[in-house]
């Protein structure tokens, strides 16, 4: 195979831009199909990519492609994803992979033994920052403290699922993959403020060695903040990933005669690298760059946090 028959599930916010990701890789994808449940937005997919196919279910065209973008509500992942795999198809889903534990184990076996790629759209590890400071976060002396901010003002969108499975599943995620101490017990409370589902969410998860983070989420804020910050007896570091700023003050004076250093990183196409990671592990037969597992992980660590909230009591972390 030198190019991947692609097809896109769900035509929405996200899936418009991953049509585009598609299109703008011809040498290596061929975008054969939209799959779009409602006529309203298969219009709109018809009028956008007059050389796709748009058809209302996956079934009419899983012969024609080797590989899903699955793009749909967080509800639908767990079915698609499972009949993408059972035909033996790749698979890129969106965060998160599944809704709960029970989902997360049964795709665990389906997965077993699959000659497929699966990734799973953790977009977030994509900043250029974790770059500049994965190293050093790998190695901080313990105990250090992880504080995270991922708040917005209500959109309207992702209502399917409540603040955690949309919002922190992305902090959850980078927890797992930035930081070598791995968490133990998280306790955690929220609100219902315009949904029926929790709407913002405080998270406090303790680490080995003594470490802790807190999280805090909400769709229903008064501003967008989207920052992550530790600080240990070497000093603090901010990274504001809304500005893409990183702030450091350790004991040191800088050469200015400050005490804090600021630093502007580079602005990042994520889903662009994702598209570019996913038709390279396809073709060249490699891992996926986030695949079964770490999907697997911050599913787990979110189905902990939801039940931590749902009885108010903390609750052991278990990773698969
Ligand atoms: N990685 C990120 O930063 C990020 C950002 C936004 C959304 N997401 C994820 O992307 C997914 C989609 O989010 P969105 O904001 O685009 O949602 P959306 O509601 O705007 O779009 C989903 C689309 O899927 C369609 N759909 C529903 N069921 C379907 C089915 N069975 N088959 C085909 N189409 C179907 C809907 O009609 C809708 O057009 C969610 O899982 C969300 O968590 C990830």
């Amino acid at each position: 195979m030198n190019k991947v028959r692609v097809a896109v599930i769900g035509y929405g916010h996200l899936g418009k831009w991953h049509c585009q990701k598609v299109e703008a890789h011809p040498d290596v994808a061929e975008f054969v199909a939209i799959v779009e449940k409602f006529p309203a937005g298969q219009e709109a997919a018809r009028a956008a990519h007059p050389k796709a196919r748009v058809v209302g279910d996956i079934k009419e065209i899983i012969n024609d492609i080797d590989a899903a973008f699955v793009v749909s509500p967080t509800s639908t992942h767990f079915e698609l994803v499972k009949y993408l795999l059972e035909n033996n198809k790749h698979v890129f889903c969106e965060k998160p992979l599944c809704s709960n534990d029970n989902e997360a184990e049964a795709l665990k076996k389906v997965a077993t033994d699959k000659k497929v790629v699966l990734q799973v759209g953790h977009s977030e590890r994509f900043h250029e920052a974790w770059d500049k400071l994965r190293t050093k976060f790998q190695n901080l002396p313990t105990p250090y403290t992880v504080r995270i901010n991922r708040v917005a003002p209500f959109k309207g969108r992702a209502t399917d699922v409540d603040v955690v499975q949309d919002l922190a599943i992305h902090d959850l995620d980078l927890l797992l993959h930035l930081f070598k101490q791995k968490p133990l017990e998280v306790s955690a409370h929220g609100f219902k403020i315009r949904t029926p589902k929790w709407d913002h969410a405080s998270l406090h998860i303790k680490m080995e060695n003594d470490c802790e983070a807190f999280i805090v989420v909400g769709r229903n804020s008064v501003k967008e903040m989207r920052d992550l910050e530790v600080i240990s007896k070497e000093g603090m570091v901010t990274v504001d990933l809304f500005t893409n700023k990183i702030y450091e003050a350790t004991s040191s004076t800088y050469d200015d005669g400050t005490f804090v250093k600021e630093e502007i990183y580079g602005k990042r196409d994520h889903l662009l690298l994702e598209h570019k990671n996913f038709y390279a592990s396809i073709l060249g037969n490699l891992p996926a760059i986030i695949g079964l597992r770490d999907g697997l992980n911050a599913v787990h660590l979110v189905d902990s946090v939801l039940k931590a909230m749902d009885t108010r009591k903390s609750v052991t972390v278990k990773l698969g």
